[in-house]
């Protein structure tokens, strides 16, 4: 990415890809319709479909069984904000320079709407089929599928969510080993399976997409560590949520167990062996290295 102009014209081109796949607000659940396409409509970076396409075209891939896939992570990553968001997790009021969607719609609603964008993306993401003619494209859609899943879930953003929740008000008590699982499992695994899903759908081998997890794995770290660093410099101008959300809610964070100094450094040395990681692949992506490279000093 060399300029401003060319990661906007990105972030054009998702949204409308995420547009054609968004549910029409009519019917007697219209309203938590409403409440589903307020919140991902709201803006946001939309670095998880970005990462997926880009990395999807890395791969050689073209054609648009990528699509649907694109729109169903920008779907998950948002129903985890506004769970992430209600009053009896995070508590905070503003997103994406917007006020949440619990304090617009109610907590009832923002709930449903949380779990209406979960579903809704499975049922998108089911429509790349569509595009399969051939049963190695069956076969991929339904890897993609699988590890889209496991990388939301359990064992991927739920299972970090609930850790973090755990890991409240235990002050000293959380142990760095604790915070990397924390900070792996709620924002990296869907960065992994953003970029995963990326690698397989464009025919990637095994060997290769778990060269991928890894370097996801980096960048998602260093991402979450950028987002504990900016709760505390950040403004909510520029962040468009607000900050001192993790202090208020008596987080252990990257920054309170290292130091902003030793936070600053590893999002740096993260981001560096991510980038050393995907300039290792035969096919390079320039647009993608330079996104990593731009996350490192991001303010929003
Ligand atoms: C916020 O994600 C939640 C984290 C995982 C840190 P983003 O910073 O990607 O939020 P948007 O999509 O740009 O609003
Ligand atoms: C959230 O981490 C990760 C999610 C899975 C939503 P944070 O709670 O730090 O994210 P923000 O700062 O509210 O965006
Ligand atoms: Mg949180
Ligand atoms: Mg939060
Ligand atoms: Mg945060």
């Amino acid at each position: 990415m060399n300029s401003n102009g060319k990661l906007e014209d990105k972030v054009k081109e998702v949204e409308q890809i995420i547009g054609k796949y968004l549910p029409e607000e009519k019917g007697y659940q219209k309203t938590v319709i409403q409440a589903m396409n307020y919140s991902i409509l709201a803006g946001g970076k939309r670095l998880r479909p970005m990462l997926l396409q880009e990395t999807y075209r890395m791969f050689q891939g073209t054609g648009e069984v990528a699509e649907p896939f694109m729109a169903a992570i920008e779907m998950v990553h948002t129903y985890s904000l506004v769970h992430d968001d209600l009053p009896c997790m995070d508590n905070d009021e503003y997103r994406r320079g917007k006020k949440t969607t619990h304090v617009v719609y109610g907590e009832g609603m923002a709930v449903l709407a949380g779990d209406g964008l979960l579903n809704f993306a499975f049922e998108t993401a089911v429509k790349a089929f569509s595009f399969a003619e051939e049963k190695e494209e069956f076969d991929r859609i339904a890897k993609a599928l699988s590890v889209f899943g496991q990388k939301a879930g359990i064992y991927g953003m739920i299972g970090g969510q609930t850790a973090d929740i755990e890991a409240e008000d235990m002050g000293d008590g959380v142990t760095e080993e604790q915070l990397l699982f924390i900070h792996e499992h709620k924002t990296a695994a869907l960065i992994q399976s953003a970029m995963m899903i990326g690698a397989i759908l464009a025919g990637a081998s095994k060997e290769e997409v778990g060269r991928i997890e890894k370097c996801a794995y980096n960048i998602g770290i260093a991402f979450q560590i950028q987002d504990d660093i900016l709760d505390v410099t950040g403004s909510l101008t520029t962040l468009g949520k607000q900050t001192g959300s993790d202090e208020k809610n008596k987080k252990t964070t990257y920054v309170t167990l290292k130091g902003m100094e030793q936070a600053v450094e590893d999002v740096r040395a993260l981001s560096a062996e991510a980038i050393e990681i995907l300039s290792s692949f035969k096919e390079r992506n320039e647009f993608l290295e330079g996104l990593v490279k731009r996350l490192i000093t991001r303010e929003k």
